[in-house]
């Protein structure tokens, strides 16, 4: 515990530094792509366009010189949300302009002339701002009853000083968020209650100005308290030139609720910081705040306030941006009780550039500090406290925007504080020296963003470290080994940096949250994301991606509900072509990138192909002509053995036809009308059968005068003839029967194991020889009689080859185009 009633001297070096906040959100009620906004600020446009496209959601049209919104202005704009109208010299609007906008969520007709306040039947209306425009009362129209979507509302006009009663019943059944009333001047008269006809309230905004009537200021802030108004923010409280001599915050310690309270952009005297704090400390409120304001001590002690007998609830104090009026440090003598239970406590933009020890380390229920945007330095703010036992509750440092510098330094500093969960060293100096840097294990979050560091500042964290901002700190390199660097690594933000590669096999089982947008990376690979295996948060947005196949299962395959950025801020850089494209708009072919995919798409394109040619192979009877080939190749091949014995024997016949009776017409009409007229000369079996000699002799005379033995083979042959030649062979197993010798030609398809078993050895030739098979096609014929002339050849002549090969291919092309 810290002993009460300690005098302090706090002093503060006269700077006045103060941040610049002016965020104009677009609401996320109508976000929307960049297709569907239009911003045409300060165009010069005198009514609004008319050749706005109809799907538009998001129209701002303000700083132009717009008079009136007529009847037809917006009719066309039926998709609507968002509506700015700003700082145009807005007079008038239309009853009916906005009869086809029921979608407009967001209306923001501030900084205008308006005389009255407008009907606005705009049912689905969330965010109104009327603010800072001309109408003479606050008397809002009934219609605003039927905004039952209000929720946060702006009213103010320099021409309106009095409030009645019955100006806010209209909204008596609707639950808003947040208030914003006035317009930066005084009030003349404000009816008891006026306030509170609102139903509830969370958040206020106050801009009105009090110096003859505190007496309104006590009431409205009452009125405020009445409707549950937890936060409740002052702008502009007090005129520059005003002398205030009573207590205009002597209502504050009657207050339940208001528990929240920012006084902004105000002059505060110091005798009147005392008043302020003596209510406070009696009050509900457990936070205040005080932005942009100018102190100036118009009491000789400075800020004295002794010792009181009340508890208080206050645990925040923030201080944003003061201007010392005296241009020296402030005094401040107070009891410590007043601040002991402070957890948080924000002094920025004060332009401290020493820490007064004996006021903000002896907090000793500190949990937050913040002491960002100031001039503090390593022995700035590690002077003659460091010895003490400083900040023993303090979890949340934050001294960005300062002068720190020696990385090593603040680390062995930080130690001391024995419970220090996060620091946030973002906006200083920072470098690595070579000393290593020992950081307390119970540290988890650093941020280093906005510092010129380099690669070597991995060197220089903590392997306890969960969160690690290093934003634009120079990084170009991940290290691969960061798992084992930091194990417990569940947050990492690298983003402004010029990182080109994120490391093939970065492995970090932990991390949950990975921003790498603004970068220099091209791809994102699944390899590289394979060891992220917890990831949940990727914002990888903003780099040059190559959009081509290094792109295609980043574009494919990841899961982009990780990503929140996407697909908004992923564009190509390469190819040229491309550049500036959204990656979600390039389409990359499928088959190109996936080697996988294209053998399991060519595969059934070659099969495709494959049955094609089968089947035009089959409808051209591919099978007939190959076999015809094959029998030529056979014969030729053949034909150079054959040539000895054909050297010393001479035949009477190029062959010995055999046939049934059935087939004689194909044989004497066809196949003896071709042959002869070719120039063959036949043992025609019947016809050149000796009359009366025993059949089988005959044969034998005929096959043994003859070179070769054709057998026209049908079923009537078989059943009729055959029977003899079994006879033939078995008389004759002696003599030399060549098999090549026998030529086999079917009429008409005999499978073979239909055949007779007893002809064994018809059997056995029809299995081993080849056979011609007679076509039924007139193309196929020339072919037939080629091969069976070649085969009755008796001298290899390759010219028939080329006969038969050329028939083939003018016949039946067997690739088709
Ligand atoms: C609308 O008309 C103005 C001129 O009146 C022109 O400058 C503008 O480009 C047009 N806009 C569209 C979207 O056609
Ligand atoms: C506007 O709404 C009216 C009916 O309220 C309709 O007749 C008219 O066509 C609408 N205009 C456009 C441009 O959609
Ligand atoms: C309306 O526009 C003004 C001027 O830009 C801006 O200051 C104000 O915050 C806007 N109102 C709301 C509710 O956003
Ligand atoms: C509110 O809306 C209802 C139905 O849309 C309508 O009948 C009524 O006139 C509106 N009230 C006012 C005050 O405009
Ligand atoms: C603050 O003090 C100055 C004199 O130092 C005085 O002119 C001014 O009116 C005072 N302001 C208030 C709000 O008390
Ligand atoms: C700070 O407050 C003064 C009035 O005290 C005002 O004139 C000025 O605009 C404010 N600055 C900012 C940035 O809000
Ligand atoms: C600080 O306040 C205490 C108690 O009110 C008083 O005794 C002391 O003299 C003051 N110190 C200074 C320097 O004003
Ligand atoms: C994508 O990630 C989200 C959030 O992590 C998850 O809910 C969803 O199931 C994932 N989708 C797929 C297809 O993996």
């Amino acid at each position: 515990m810290l002993t009460t009633n300690w005098p302090l001297e706090f002093t503060c070096l006269i700077v006045f530094l103060f941040k610049a906040h002016c965020e104009d959100g677009k609401f996320g009620l109508c976000s929307t792509s960049t297709e569907h906004e239009k911003d045409l600020c300060n165009s010069g446009l005198r009514r609004i366009p008319s050749n706005l496209s109809d799907d538009t959601v998001y129209l701002d049209v303000s700083h132009n010189d717009i008079v009136s919104i007529g009847h037809g202005d917006l009719s066309a704009l039926i998709h609507l949300c968002f509506l700015k109208v700003t700082h145009c010299g807005l007079q008038h609007i239309s009853p009916d302009a906005f009869s086809n906008n029921s979608e407009i969520k967001v209306l923001n007709i501030s900084h205008n002339h308006l005389t009255t306040i407008p009907n606005l039947p705009l049912p689905q209306l969330n965010v109104l701002d009327l603010s800072s425009n001309r109408y003479p009362s606050y008397a809002l129209p009934r219609s605003f009853g039927n905004l039952s979507h209000l929720s946060i509302l702006a009213v103010g006009s320099q021409e309106a000083t009095f409030v009645h009663l019955g100006d806010f019943v209209p909204l008596q059944n609707i639950i808003l968020k947040k208030v914003t009333f006035g317009s930066g001047i005084e009030l003349q008269h404000y009816e008891k209650g006026s306030i509170s006809q609102i139903k509830s309230l969370e958040e206020a905004v106050l801009k009105v100005t009090f110096c003859q009537h505190l007496d309104i200021f006590k009431n409205i802030i009452i009125d405020f308290d009445r409707i549950q108004t937890k936060k409740i923010q002052l702008v502009q409280l007090f005129p520059d030139q005003c002398n205030i001599k009573s207590d205009p915050f002597v209502m504050f310690k009657d207050l339940l609720v208001i528990s929240n309270l920012a006084i902004v952009d105000t002059w505060m005297n110091s005798s009147v910081m005392v008043k302020l704090f003596k209510n406070i400390w009696m009050s509900s409120i457990e936070k205040i705040a005080f932005l942009n304001i100018t102190y100036n001590e118009d009491t000789p002690d400075g800020f004295q306030l002794p010792k009181q007998k009340h508890t208080t609830h206050l645990r925040a104090f923030l201080l944003d941006g003061v201007h010392h009026y005296q241009y020296r440090y402030p005094i401040i003598n107070t009891s410590m009780e007043l601040v002991n239970q402070l957890t948080y406590l924000k002094f920025s933009g004060s332009g401290m550039n020493i820490l007064p020890c004996s006021l903000i380390p002896s907090i000793g229920s500190l949990q937050i500090l913040d002491l960002s945007n100031n001039l503090l330095d390593d022995s700035g703010f590690w002077w003659y406290c460091s010895s003490q036992k400083v900040f023993p509750a303090l979890k949340h440092l934050s001294l960005s925007h300062n002068r720190f510098s020696d990385l090593a330094f603040i680390a062995k500093k930080v130690e001391d504080m024995k419970l220090i969960e996060s620091l946030d060293l973002s906006f200083n100096s920072i470098f690595i020296s070579n000393v290593p840097c020992v950081w307390p294990y119970h540290l988890r979050e650093l941020s280093l963003s906005h510092n010129n560091l380099g690669n070597k500042v991995f060197s220089c964290l903590s392997p306890y470290f969960r969160k690690i901002d290093l934003s634009k700190t120079g990084i170009s390199v991940i290290p691969q080994n960061i798992a084992s660097q930091f194990p417990r690594l569940t947050h990492l933000v690298l983003n402004f940096n010029s990182i080109q590669v994120i490391p093939a096999d970065l492995y970090a089982p932990a991390l949950a949250s990975l921003y790498i947008d603004h970068n220099a990376i091209t791809f994102i690979s699944q390899n590289s994301m394979k060891g992220l295996s917890s990831l949940r948060t990727l914002k990888a947005g903003h780099n040059p991606f190559s959009c081509n196949c290094d792109s295609f299962w980043f574009l494919n395959a990841f899961n982009k509900s990780l990503l929140p950025d996407w697909p908004r801020e992923y564009a190509c850089g390469t190819p040229p072509s491309f550049s500036g494209r959204l990656l979600v708009k390039c389409k990359l072919g499928w088959l190109s990138c996936q080697p996988g995919l294209q053998v399991a798409v060519v595969l059934p394109i070659l099969l495709t192909i494959g049955i094609a040619v089968a089947i035009t192979f089959n409808a051209c009877d591919g099978v007939w002509y190959t076999k015809m080939f094959w029998m030529w190749i056979r014969v030729k091949r053949r034909s150079y053995k054959r040539d000895d014995r054909l050297l010393n024997v001479t035949f009477r016949y190029h062959a010995f036809i055999s046939y049934s009776q059935h087939d004689s017409a194909w044989v004497e009409s066809k196949l003896v009308q071709e042959l002869e007229g070719s120039g063959f000369s036949l043992c025609v079996h019947e016809r050149d059968f000796e009359p009366g000699k025993w059949i089988v002799d005959n044969i034998i005379n005929c096959v043994e005068g003859s070179y070769k033995t054709l057998f026209i083979l049908s079923k009537n042959f078989v059943e009729s003839q055959w029977c003899n030649y079994e006879l033939f062979f078995a008389q004759h197993r002696a003599i030399s029967v060549n098999d090549d010798s026998l030529v086999f030609i079917l009429l008409e398809p005999i499978p073979g194991d239909s055949l007779p078993k007893k002809f064994l050895k018809l059997r056995t030739l029809l299995r081993r020889k080849t056979y011609l098979e007679w076509p039924t096609d007139e193309h196929k014929k020339h072919i037939f009689w080629s091969n069976l002339k070649a085969i009755l050849q008796t001298v290899d002549e390759s010219k028939i080859l080329k006969d038969v090969a050329m028939d083939i291919a003018d016949i039946c092309p067997l690739v088709p185009e």
